[in-house]
């Protein structure tokens, strides 16, 4: 359970999260959704204590995380922006995760699933966009955590990946986890959320279905729904 509370985020004079509450007390997918710069990312790593907020409290489980880190073993992190040293292979980086986790996980079986055997031992700066990802994506999901946060995951993915990044969602979905994505690609929030949570001006504009997002919008797909609520 994920319970947040009065969030403010200021960067100098820039008020990126002016009052964010919402609460998510059951598994399932819930995209975070807002034009770019309106503080998904923040918000994301707010939640990861990455970036500490001005105001507010954040409960994870019923515990305040507020100057604690442990609860961050329980959360699998996938970055917009992923940065490891570039002389790393595939191989190494996945062992030098391993090795602080002190678990080795299920990375063999997703490095199969993402086709990745072939660059095992292929150093990051030698890796395509759409490689890296999939690199970072067996990163995020390698170990067993009760909550998944992915921020632009299908960022540079073919359709093939994109298809095993969908079945993986799925399957931990239906492991009972609780996973927050952010994504622009509305028709992948279409197939995989049963909840957005819409954020506008620093705040939470809408958090609810796709059903009640069309009623409320009196429009019938995702895409205008968010357009009616951006220009409203
Ligand atoms: N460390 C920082 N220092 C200063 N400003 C920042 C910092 N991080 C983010 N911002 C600003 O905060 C705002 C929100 O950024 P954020 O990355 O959270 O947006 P986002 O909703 O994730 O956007 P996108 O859809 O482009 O990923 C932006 O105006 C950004 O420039
Ligand atoms: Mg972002």
């Amino acid at each position: 359970m994920i319970e947040v509370s009065n969030i403010q985020k200021k960067f100098g004079k820039l008020e990126v999260l002016k009052d964010i509450n919402f609460t998510i007390d059951r598994p399932g997918v819930f995209a975070v959704l807002g034009h770019n710069g309106s503080g998904k990312t923040t918000m994301l790593k707010i939640l990861l204590g990455m970036v500490l907020p001005n105001q507010g409290q954040i409960k994870i489980d019923g515990k305040d995380i507020g100057g604690t880190w442990a609860y961050r073993k329980q959360i699998a992190y996938l970055p917009q922006i992923a940065r490891f040293p570039e002389n790393l292979t595939v191989k190494e980086l996945i062992k030098m995760i391993q090795d602080i986790r002190n678990e080795k996980g299920k990375a063999d079986q997703l490095v199969c699933q993402f086709g990745l055997n072939k660059f095992l031992d292929k150093k990051l700066s030698e890796l395509s966009g759409g490689t890296r990802q999939k690199v970072n994506i067996v990163l995020a999901f390698m170990f067993d955590s009760s909550i998944c946060i992915l921020d632009e995951p299908t960022a540079g993915l073919d359709p093939v990946a994109l298809i095993e990044l969908k079945r993986l969602i799925e399957s931990e979905k239906r492991n009972g986890k609780i996973i927050l994505i952010t994504t622009h690609i509305m028709s992948l929030v279409e197939e995989l959320a049963e909840e957005i949570i819409f954020l506008l001006d620093g705040k939470i504009h809408f958090q609810g279905s796709l059903d009640q997002l069309g009623k409320e919008t009196e429009e019938d797909d995702l895409e205008h729904a968010i357009a009616a609520m951006l220009v409203a």
